[in-house]
Order: structure tokens, then C-alpha cells, then sequence
């Protein structure tokens, strides 16, 4: 398996036919090179700021019991070694693992200024990361809680503009649910969107639908926090197309849908891009949204897809900092570690729950992590 930072195959883009064309362009593709770099670049150092250069154990929940971290942290310290090695910057020992010696080409800091000034746009990324790996030691030290130091009145514009289709490391998961959902709408579809953030992913559906000339009739914009909902609810507003109806409601994935404003209401294409995951008890949330699908309607699962069902994901690291992505139940097959799943994890949990004709979109995910490990982004569709 190749190693992190790499150059990304030119191929990668035959190997994903279904994504737009010219979404994994070349300056695309050397966007994510550098953030590759940036996140080698910052491991070591958090790495090194931790005092964390070699143990005697090869995992990381007796090494946060051995220091006395606090568990809150643990997710991010299993990233953190896991990426580590990811980067070839590991190598193992008689009982652990220890850093490999040598310089980094490069501080994470110089890379993000050349990161930004070469494309502005990628910056809420960089802060982004730049902000937990800053957080970490308090959070280790039981000093902060990872959502508070993440998610408060100061860092709320970070995160709309971390959560749009502005942001090139975001957007692609967008572009391809987009495409997901326009594939599985007929014309005049009635939408339901779950954990709709800022509305990124409402505006890449809308605008996917409008281009395959399936306009929606209808759109119902659903979010948990108040803040995102009003600030999504708006960008819903801006994006509609003509005579597309639209509502927008709190909604929790982890409630009945009745109880919460959907009662009677049905779908033909129900959605949400990197929130299912959050589902706490994710066969009632999909028997829930499978419940809400009129005859013939389809779920689209956009999500960042493991490329195994343990593999890590070196973009990991904001969403291990939150105790709702950590305290998520495990299930053979389905989810094998907390958070992001695999799109076999996916398949599997969908045909549990009864949907039927599950389809991965890239079809060749597989083959295009195999290539570049640093691919996770995708769609898992199927009928109701
Ligand atoms: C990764 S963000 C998705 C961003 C969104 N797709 C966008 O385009 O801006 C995950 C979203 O899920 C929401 N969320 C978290 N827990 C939820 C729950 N139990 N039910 C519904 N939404 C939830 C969060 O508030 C957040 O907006």
C-alpha cells in the first residue's frame, strides 16, 4: 500500500467516472498533496509536543492509561499513532513502535502558508486541523473537552465556512452525493436532507438535480443545531430552483420522525452527507428513514467511506475530538471502530435494515484508495 504524502495518480479520475468531470483536476489533486504534507508535517509535531516518540506498547488506549491522559483524548492519540505510521514515520519495535529519525522537509506552518497563498480558499482546513492539534494536550490533560474547545461562539464562522463547497477539501463529498441524489431522483422528487450543517450539501443536490433536469417539487432541510439550521435554511432559500417548495425543521436522527414534523410526510430520495454515522443506533435510524421513502424512493449516504473497515483516516482528526462520534456502538461487519465506516459497513447495515440494490458510488472506491490511501470520499445508495 503506497504511503502519504504522494504524488495522487492522474488515473484516479478514470477509476471514479461517476464524479463530474474535471472535479479531480490537477490543481485539485495538488491541493490535496499539500494538505497531505501539512498533515505529515503536523503529526510529527504533535508527536513531539506530546513527548510521544516511542512506546513499549503497540496500542494507544495503554498508552493514554499509562500517562494518566484523560479518555477523552483517546481517539485522537489512536489517530495520531495511526497516521504516523500511515506516513511511513513509524517503524516497529521488539514490543511497540518508535518515530523514525530524521528531519521534516518542511514545519506545518510553512506549509500552510504556501498551502493558502497558492489557494485562499483550502485556509478553513488548515485552521481547522491547526485548532485541534493546539487543543489536544489540554484535552489529554482534562483541561478542556474536545467539542468546547472545537465548537463555541468564536469558532462558529470557521466551521461555516469549513462545512462549504468553498472549501476544496470539503466540497468533493458534496459534489459526489450530489450526483448520488440526481441519479436516484426522478422528476419533481420530493427531498428530505438530515444534518444539513450550513447547507453545503443542499446546495450541490439542488444544483446537481437542476442540471439533470430533475428538479425537485419539494425540499425539506433538516438540522440538530439551531445555529446551522437557521444559517443552512437560508442557503436552501438561495439555491431552490423554481417552484421547488421548501421547509425547514430541527430534526434528530436519533428520534422517531413522527414526534419531530414528519408524521405521514413521505420521500422519494431521503439524505445527508457525513451524518449518519453520528446515528447512535444506527439500524433504528435507518429502519426510521426507510419508514419515511415513499414506494420506489431512494436513501443517499454520502459520507467519508474507510478504505477498511479499521483503516484510518488521516482527515480524521476534528471529528475524534467529539463524544458523539466516539460513543457510537460497534457492530461485527457494520462498524468495526468508532466513527467514519467503510462502504462495506455501509452496504451491509443498509441490507440489514431492508433497502435493497445498495450501490457505492465511485463504484471503484476500492481501487482508487488502493492507488491514493488518502481517498475517502463517496456515496452508498439503495432503494427502499
Ligand atoms: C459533518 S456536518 C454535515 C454538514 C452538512 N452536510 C453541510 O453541508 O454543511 C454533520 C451535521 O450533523 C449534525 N448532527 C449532529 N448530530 C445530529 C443528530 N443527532 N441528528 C441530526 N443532525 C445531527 C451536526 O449539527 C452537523 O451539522
Amino acid at each position: 500500500m503506497p504511503r502519504l504524502p504522494m504524488t495522487i495518480p492522474g488515473n484516479l479520475e478514470a477509476l471514479a467516472p461517476e464524479i463530474p468531470a474535471g472535479v479531480l483536476d490537477e490543481p485539485f489533486r495538488a491541493a490535496c498533496e499539500r494538505l497531505d504534507r501539512y498533515i505529515g508535517a503536523l503529526v510529527r509535531e504533535m508527536a513531539s509536543a506530546l513527548d510521544l516518540g516511542a512506546s513499549e506498547e503497540p496500542g494507544y488506549d495503554r498508552i493514554v492509561a499509562e500517562r494518566g491522559w484523560n479518555d477523552g483524548g483517546s481517539l485522537a492519540v489512536r489517530w495520531l499513532i495511526e497516521t504516523l505510521d500511515l506516513y511511513g514515520l513509524t517503524e516497529r519495535t521488539s514490543g511497540g513502535w518508535r518515530l523514525v529519525p530524521g528531519p521534516a522537509a518542511a514545519s506545518s506552518t510553512e506549509i500552510r502558508a504556501e498551502a493558502e497563498r497558492l489557494l485562499p480558499a483550502a485556509g478553513p482546513a488548515y485552521e481547522v486541523l491547526e485548532l485541534c492539534a493546539a487543543a489536544l494536550p489540554a484535552v489529554l490533560r482534562g483541561e478542556l473537552r474536545g467539542q468546547d474547545a472545537l465548537f463555541g461562539p468564536t469558532t462558529l464562522g470557521l466551521w461555516f465556512d469549513y462545512f462549504s463547497n468553498s472549501n476544496p477539501h470539503y466540497a468533493l463529498n458534496n459534489v459526489i452525493t450530489g450526483a448520488a441524489v440526481a441519479r436516484a431522483a426522478r422528476p419533481g422528487a420530493r427531498i428530505l436532507e438530515v444534518g444539513g450543517g450550513g447547507g453545503s450539501a443542499a446546495e450541490a443536490a439542488l444544483a446537481a438535480l437542476t442540471q439533470a433536469g430533475r428538479p425537485p417539487s419539494a425540499y425539506v432541510f433538516t438540522e440538530l443545531q439551531p445555529a446551522f439550521l437557521r444559517r443552512g435554511a437560508r442557503t436552501v432559500q438561495r439555491a431552490l430552483p423554481a417552484g421547488c417548495e421548501c421547509r425547514a425543521l430541527r430534526f434528530d436522527i436519533n428520534l422517531e420522525p413522527a414526534a419531530q414534523g414528519l408524521d405521514g410526510a413521505r420521500f422519494d430520495v431521503v439524505f445527508g452527507v457525513n451524518t449518519l454515522h453520528l446515528a447512535h443506533d444506527l439500524a433504528a435510524t435507518l429502519a426510521n428513514l426507510r419508514a419515511l421513502l415513499a414506494p420506489g424512493g431512494a436513501i443517499v449516504v454520502g459520507e467519508l467511506l474507510r478504505p477498511s473497515p479499521i483503516a484510518p483516516v488521516h482527515l480524521e482528526l476534528p471529528f475524534t475530538l467529539l463524544d458523539e462520534y466516539g460513543r457510537v456502538p460497534l457492530s461485527d461487519g457494520i462498524r468495526e471502530r468508532p466513527g467514519f465506516m467503510s462502504a462495506q459497513g455501509w452496504t451491509r447495515a443498509l441490507a440489514a435494515a431492508g433497502f435493497r440494490e445498495v450501490t457505492v458510488i465511485p463504484a471503484q472506491i476500492e481501487r482508487c484508495a488502493a492507488i491514493y490511501p488518502g481517498f475517502y470520499c463517496g456515496a452508498v445508495a439503495a432503494r427502499g
